[in-house]
């Protein structure tokens, strides 16, 4: 699958994905030709009322720093006519349908990667100081101007201290930009950057996550120590042993039976596989879904999908790998006839009408997507909405 009509002027995606992606910023131009944003700030404070949206308030008035999360009711957010304030709001493309169209123009890049869309909101002056993350992030400016400085990735990383929020001490811009509507700035982990909206301004950042080693290692090993052991569970037994005249001392045949069932602890493949699957699939803490408020009949259901597509819903996250697949944060296994029809959904995030015209209701395909549609993971497309692949391509 080609990802169409990618947002970044008149470079390719091979171009870009080569010479770019994790290695240098990029500043398209009018990536978004005539941008205008598709949600207004009276939404983005909307939003910022909900306590399942994760949403931070920054200010910097009378040159302090001020952090506080959300919700936050209507009267506790400055005044729009107030300089040096703003607020984000997480997970945008999980609330709203346009958001979630949006992300649709970037991937060119792995689901997986994909962390989510974050609105900013600012008056001006506002910004969150000059920072680094460890993401990918592309920058496209919605509404209103924001003057970006960026620089290489810092030896020093030292942070500014007293502030509630991670700023650097040191930071010495060696780049500077003004972005209007539609213009887009790329930036790979680790370069420092700081964004100052000029006016009010709206910013979308396109984050793109990537798990340390460690913070891999432990969603692993904390997912093995939920499972139930697999197989036999010795307990250290010590039948025999001599009264210690040290009872201070780590025996040593307690040290050594603990120390090699650590060792020779070794995952097997087809746990590793599944976690990274279920891992990179898991919705955030904060999504949840809807099922849907009218049952079906099976025969219903049948009767639908004969003549209406399926969609993903904005929340669902899916990957495969080999013969497995992945749904948020569950895996099956590909087979029965699941393989070309599941892979392709994962793709496009859509079947067509008919596709399952060769499936009985008692076949595995309809049996999966009967589960995911009663647990509101995917949706039929209301008749005359616009499929996904048409609504990408007239995205603003
Ligand atoms: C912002 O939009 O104000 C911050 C985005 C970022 O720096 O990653
Ligand atoms: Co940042």
């Amino acid at each position: 699958m080609r990802s169409p009509n990618p947002p970044l002027g008149g470079l390719s995606v091979d171009d870009f994905m080569r010479r770019h992606w994790q290695r240098r910023p990029l500043l398209v131009r009018g990536a978004f030709p005539g941008f205008r944003s598709p949600i207004d700030p009276a939404e983005v404070f909307a939003l910022a009322e909900r306590d399942d949206v994760e949403s931070r308030l920054i200010t910097a008035f009378s040159a302090r720093w001020k952090l506080r999360h959300g919700p936050f009711a209507p009267d506790e957010l400055p005044s729009r006519g107030r300089r040096n304030w703003t607020l984000l709001v997480q997970g945008v493309d999980t609330l709203h349908d346009a958001a979630r169209t949006l992300i649709e123009r970037f991937r060119f890049v792995a689901d997986a990667r994909l962390d989510d869309l974050m609105i900013s909101f600012a008056t001006d002056g506002g910004g969150v100081g000059p920072h680094l993350d460890s993401y990918d992030v592309f920058l496209l400016q919605a509404h209103g101007t924001r003057r970006w400085r960026i620089a290489p990735p810092p030896q020093d990383r030292t942070l500014a201290p007293d502030r509630p929020v991670r700023q650097l001490a040191r930071f010495e811009p060696t780049e500077e930009w003004l972005l209007e509507p539609g213009d887009m700035l790329y930036l790979p982990p680790d370069w420092c950057h700081d964004g100052v909206a000029v006016g009010d301004c709206m910013t979308f950042s396109i984050g793109f996550r990537a798990p340390s080693r460690h913070e891999l290692l432990r969603a692993f090993l904390g997912d093995c120590a939920d499972e139930a052991p697999q197989g036999p569970d010795p307990r250290y037994a010590d039948p025999g042993t001599p009264p210690t005249r040290h009872p201070g001392e780590l025996p040593a045949a307690m040290h050594g039976t603990l120390s090699r069932w650590l060792l020779d602890w070794r995952p097997t493949r087809a746990q590793v596989d599944a976690f990274i699957g279920r891992y990179v699939t898991e919705p955030k803490p904060s999504v949840w879904f809807e099922p849907p408020t009218r049952r079906l009949s099976d025969d219903a259901f049948a009767a639908r999908l004969a003549d209406a597509s399926l969609l993903a819903d904005r929340r669902t996250r899916m990957a495969y790998r080999g013969n497995r697949f992945f749904i948020n944060g569950e895996d099956l296994r590909l087979e029965g006839g699941l393989r070309a029809p599941l892979k392709r959904f994962a793709d496009v995030r859509r079947l067509p009408p008919g596709a399952l015209a060769d499936a009985p209701v008692d076949s595995p395909l309809f049996c999966t997507l009967r589960a995911w549609w009663d647990s509101g993971w995917i949706h039929f497309a209301p008749a005359d909405a616009p499929a996904l692949g048409r609504a990408r391509r007239s995205a603003p």
